[in-house]
């Protein structure tokens, strides 16, 4: 077998793990999951997930992956044999199938990249979402063939991807993340500049921190708060192994894995300052409360954020475009992680070249992609979404901590090894969090969902 691929720098590692961590989810779903789940006090839940969840578990990752040089399936075999391959082959499908969606929603944004120039939505936007882009079935069996304009940027996303991915680790997703990050956090601040300077901004900002205590009493809140983590982080889906198989021998592992979690939340707090001054806008120009006009999901990228921009005063064209430009930008450079994952996976598997691996695996989920860019294809696209981020992550999160600290008892294996590269030492709080407490939280996640999806 050949030499494993490398990272080319400690910089290029962090700028591919934060590529990945920072998407889609940073964007349009912090704020509104934020917002939903009290607000300002939504930080509290939000802060305990991140540290006894997020971050150990990203720790965990990274050692994973750069201890036993594999991608998940492989690092699982090499771990604790071949009874435990099947985890990373869970990860593996599971990132499949969200790179088949999460490529559509790039696809909706490149388009209304393009859209914002002349801002072509009119004033229906909805309308024009739901119709005219989506051209939506009214029920889900009425599939009813391609939406050309939908299937035309989707297939511009593969491509861009495919030559990425074609191009290898260095050259490729190094290289890519390296101009995509630098380029989305100038584009994104752009937009948060003019975004909480327009009229209105501070009624926005007010309704998102507000912070409604009650909220804190209530579960779900804590759900919702380590659901969002596990996605926001891009842990538990085989894909931060992956990319810290990468890694050179000398790497620190604790300290990449800090850098990446405050990256990744620093940018969800900007994303959620930018958008709700954005709706505090809107909701002053129609005179309305910020409830009024807050949407959750697609809606709010594109039928709200639209419609902001249709009555935003001079250089909202321009303001439209950075907008979509940047989910363009965080996108891809996430679902470059995804597919890598299970590039990966082939080609430690079937032992074949990774150009091959990266035509057969990027070949079939954009086939398979093409499935959500049809008359019917919200409905598949919900109901993937739904099933992924309710059992897919919590249940491959729960079995990775539950196997690993009580089962192959690794975590004292896992903590020296990390200790010996990194300047922040492990110690008895990251086992604790790993064995104890997201265990308890995510069993907890896991019972909640049986019992309302089965009773
Ligand atoms: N972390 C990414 C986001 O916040 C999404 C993602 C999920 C990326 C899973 C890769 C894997 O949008
Ligand atoms: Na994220």
């Amino acid at each position: 077998m050949s030499r494993r691929s490398q990272w080319g720098s400690r910089a290029g590692f962090i700028m591919a793990a934060v590529g990945s961590a920072v998407g889609l989810g940073n964007i349009w779903r912090f704020p509104y999951v934020a917002y939903e789940n009290g607000g300002g006090a939504f930080f509290i839940p939000y802060l305990f997930a991140l540290l006894t969840a997020g971050i150990p578990i990203l720790i965990m990752e990274f050692t994973i992956g750069h201890k036993y040089r594999g991608s998940a399936p492989l690092s699982f075999f090499r771990m604790s044999g071949k009874k435990s391959e099947w985890i990373g082959w869970w990860g593996v499908f599971v990132s499949f199938v969200i790179s088949t969606y999460y490529s559509v929603i790039i696809a909706w944004a490149m388009k209304y990249t393009i859209y914002s120039f002349n801002l072509s939505w009119g004033t229906d936007t909805a309308g024009f979402l739901f119709g005219d882009v989506l051209n939506l079935a009214d029920t889900p069996g009425d599939v009813g063939g391609y939406v050309p304009g939908v299937l035309i940027p989707l297939l511009l996303v593969w491509a861009i991807v495919f030559i990425i991915l074609l191009a290898g680790v260095q050259r490729g997703i190094e290289l890519a993340n390296r101009i995509f990050i630098p380029m989305l956090i100038i584009v994104f601040l752009m937009v948060v500049i003019r975004a909480v300077t327009l009229d209105g901004a501070l009624l926005g900002l007010d309704a998102f921190f507000k912070p409604d205590l009650t909220k804190l009493a209530n579960p779900t809140v804590w759900v919702a708060a380590y659901g969002h983590i596990f996605f926001s982080l891009s842990i538990a889906f085989a894909i931060m192994i992956t990319y810290s198989s990468y890694l050179p021998k000398k790497s620190d592992i604790t300290n990449n894995a800090f850098i990446t979690g405050f990256a990744n939340s620093g940018f969800e707090l900007l994303a959620g300052i930018g958008i709700f001054a954005a709706l505090g806008f809107m909701a002053t120009q129609a005179g309305t409360a910020v409830s009024e006009v807050a949407d959750a999901g697609v809606g709010l990228a594109f039928v709200v954020f639209p419609e902001i921009i249709n009555q935003m005063p001079g250089m909202n064209s321009l303001f439209g475009t950075l907008f979509f430009l940047s989910l363009v930008l965080a996108g891809i450079s996430s679902l470059i992680s995804i597919c890598e994952t299970y590039i990966a996976g082939i080609s430690d598997k079937f032992n074949v070249s990774r150009s091959k691996s990266v035509i057969v695996g990027v070949g079939i989920a954009a086939v398979v992609s093409t499935l959500f860019a049809t008359r019917g294809g919200l409905f598949f696209l919900d109901a993937a979404d739904y099933f992924i981020n309710q059992f897919g992550v919590a249940a491959i999160g729960l079995i990775e901590v539950i196997l690993i600290a009580w089962a192959f008892r690794k975590l004292g294996v896992f903590e020296n090894h990390a200790n010996a590269i990194s300047d922040i030492r492990l110690g008895a709080w990251w086992k604790v969090c790993l064995s104890v407490i997201t265990p308890i939280v995510l069993g907890y996640m896991m019972f909640g969902l049986l019992r309302t999806n089965l009773l």
